[in-house]
């Protein structure tokens, strides 16, 4: 752009600046880190019950993206479509978070009966390139018959009677093993990390489980566009729909990215 609209914008912007800067701290969101064990807990994370005093509870983050520090020696926990999932790392450099499910670290640890764990599909999260799906099979009637049953490896500990449950590692057990799982009480897909499986599955999925599985952050369109507007995506906590949104360096809230207006990087 020339030079003169260039500064103008600039003068403009400057002013606009110096008459909103009291109102800076009213619509600004609050942004903290802070350890959990030794879960490093930062934006977009923040900490439930942990923002200061401050009557406008905006705090930087995505609203789902709360976590539960218990503060007695345990790792936080985040609630995911009404299920409590462990923390046990964050990494900002690659967007991603790794999950137990709580309810596995509860039960017999050498054993523990997955149970059925959807992620809704609108959420900011989805299973990253780490991930495999183990696929269960719970109190069936019948045996598998060959080829399948080569994939299926029986979880002695799982037994009921003459009912024997299943695991095998997806997509090794695909769409064959259909009709047959027809005989079994529920079908089940868990995701574990790639690399923490090996075989006999039936000896290693209960480690696996309790090692997780990774989630990937990436797919936050309204966050990402405000970011790159140079705003900080948050919400009032205030509010019970916590609705999403873009607090701006100039002190305003848009939706889903601040104003153009003004340079970013000035
Ligand atoms: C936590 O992570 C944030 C963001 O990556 C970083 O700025 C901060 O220094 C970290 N804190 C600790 C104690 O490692
Ligand atoms: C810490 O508190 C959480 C939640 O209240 C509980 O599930 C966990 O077992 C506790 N951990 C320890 C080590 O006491
Ligand atoms: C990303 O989220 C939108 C909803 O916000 C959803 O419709 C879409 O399927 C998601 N994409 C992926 C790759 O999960
Ligand atoms: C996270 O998702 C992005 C694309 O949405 C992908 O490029 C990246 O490889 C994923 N990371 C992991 C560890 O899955
Ligand atoms: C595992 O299964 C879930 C639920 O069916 C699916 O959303 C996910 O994409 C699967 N993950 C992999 C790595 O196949
Ligand atoms: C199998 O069914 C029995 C009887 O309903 C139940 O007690 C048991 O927990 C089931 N086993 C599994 C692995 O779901
Ligand atoms: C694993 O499967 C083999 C047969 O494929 C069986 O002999 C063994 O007992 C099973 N182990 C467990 C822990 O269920
Ligand atoms: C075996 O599984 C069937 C469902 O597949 C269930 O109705 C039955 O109660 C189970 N029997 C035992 C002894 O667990
Ligand atoms: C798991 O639960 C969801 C929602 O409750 C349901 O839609 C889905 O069919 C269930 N999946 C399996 C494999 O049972
Ligand atoms: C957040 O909500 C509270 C209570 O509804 C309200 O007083 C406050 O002004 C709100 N903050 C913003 C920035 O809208």
């Amino acid at each position: 752009m020339p030079l003169s609209l260039h500064l103008h914008l600039h003068l403009l912007c400057l002013s606009f600046l110096f008459f909103t800067a009291t109102s800076i701290a009213e619509y600004a969101c609050i942004h903290s880190s802070q350890m959990c064990e030794d879960v490093n807990i930062s934006y977009p994370f923040w900490q439930i019950g942990a923002s200061d005093s401050s009557a406008l509870k905006n705090i930087c983050g995505i609203s789902v993206f709360g976590l539960y520090c218990p503060h007695n020696g345990s790792k936080p926990t985040i609630e995911l479509s009404g299920e409590t999932f462990i923390v046990e790392e964050i990494n900002y450099a690659d967007y991603t978070l790794t999950l137990v499910d709580a309810d596995v670290t509860t039960q017999d640890t050498s054993c523990p009966r997955a149970r059925n764990i959807t992620l809704d599909d609108t959420f900011p999260l989805i299973y990253s390139s780490l991930d495999v799906n183990l696929s269960f099979y719970f109190n069936c009637t019948i045996d598998p018959p060959p080829p399948i049953s080569l994939y299926l490896a029986p979880i002695e500990c799982l037994r009921s009677g003459e009912n024997m449950s299943y695991v095998c590692v997806l997509p090794q057990c695909g769409v064959e093993v259909n009709d047959w799982s027809r005989s079994c009480e529920e079908s089940l897909p868990v995701p574990v990390m790639k690399g923490k499986i090996s075989y006999p599955v039936n000896d290693t999925f209960d480690e696996a489980m309790q090692i997780g599985f990774v989630l990937n952050w990436t797919n936050m369109t309204d966050c990402f566009k405000c970011e790159a507007s140079g705003g900080m995506c948050g919400f009032n906590d205030s509010t019970s729909a916590r609705e999403f949104r873009c607090f701006c360096n100039n002190g305003k809230i848009a939706n889903p990215e601040c104003s153009s207006a003004c340079p970013r990087n000035w």
